[in-house]
């Protein structure tokens, strides 16, 4: 696993948005896998940056969602569909028909999930894929103890995770306890992972992701596992990493052509 510490969460995002710009300038035609949630935010602006300041283009671009909540339509106010049109697609030449974001309101949640699986496998794979970490330590919505091997299915949210997102609906409002999210083993298909964490809240599951022994209660620690995982933080969410100056050294010590 690459560990790249930054000091602000700006600072992280612009070497995040580096990443996407190098892979779809490469390729063009590149499979982006999207996640939601506060953290990738700003990476969306940088990627929105390049496309009008630098001309980037992503016409040709296929992109794939992490997760939705089962029960909302893709323009409710709190569902991952608006939330990437707001922060994303409004802004992007992605064409509509290469937006791929699971439906919400499926009538055949087993048949759509296995739909959307072979969708991902169609276009290719997942050349990389942006993930967030849960303060439980989830990728997507694959709470404590999902299984390693899995992909795209319905779960149900930890209470943890459904305290963490009641900030995104309107008072009153409760929180969907079921998701369908692609799977760990789905993740673990990508051929690159760009996870990025920032905020003192992360910290620990950050550590437990990094340093920690790898375990399904620990659900981001299976990326231990892939084969190229960049991890992106800023201090806070470094703050309780036992080989910081270490990653920092490898970091700031790479040989030119390896640099972002
Ligand atoms: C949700 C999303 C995850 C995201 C997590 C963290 O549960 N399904 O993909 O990583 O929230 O969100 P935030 O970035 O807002 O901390």
């Amino acid at each position: 696993m690459e560990i790249i510490i930054q000091k602000t969460a700006e600072e992280g995002s612009a070497v995040g948005g580096r990443i996407v710009a190098k892979l779809v300038q490469v390729k063009p035609k590149a499979i982006l896998g999207l996640a939601t949630g506060s953290t990738p935010v700003q990476l969306y602006k940088e990627m929105i940056k390049w496309h009008k300041e630098q001309g980037l283009d992503f016409s040709k671009v296929t992109t794939f969602n992490l997760d939705e909540y089962v029960g909302l339509a893709a323009d409710h106010h709190a569902s991952y569909h608006r939330f990437m049109n707001e922060h994303l697609f409004d802004e992007l030449n992605v064409p509509p028909e290469s937006i791929h974001i699971p439906d919400g309101l499926t009538e055949n949640l087993a048949e759509h999930c296995a739909a959307y699986e072979q969708s991902v496998q169609e276009a290719g794979g997942i050349d990389l894929q942006v993930l967030g970490i849960g303060s439980d330590g989830h990728l997507g919505f694959n709470e404590p103890t999902s299984s390693f091997a899995s992909h795209t299915r319905i779960k149900t949210l930890d209470e943890q995770t459904v305290e963490d997102n009641q900030r995104f609906f309107k008072e009153g409002e409760e929180v969907p306890r079921h998701v369908i999210t692609m799977g760990l083993g789905s993740i673990m298909e990508a051929r690159t992972c760009l996870v990025l964490a920032f905020g003192e809240n992360k910290a620990d599951a950050v550590a437990e992701m990094v340093e920690g022994a790898v375990s399904s209660m620990i659900p981001a620690t299976i990326l231990q596992f892939h084969r190229d995982t960049r991890l992106i933080l800023d201090e806070a969410a470094a703050s309780k990493l036992k080989k910081a100056d270490y990653y920092k050294w490898v970091y700031s010590n790479k040989p030119e052509w390896q640099q972002y």
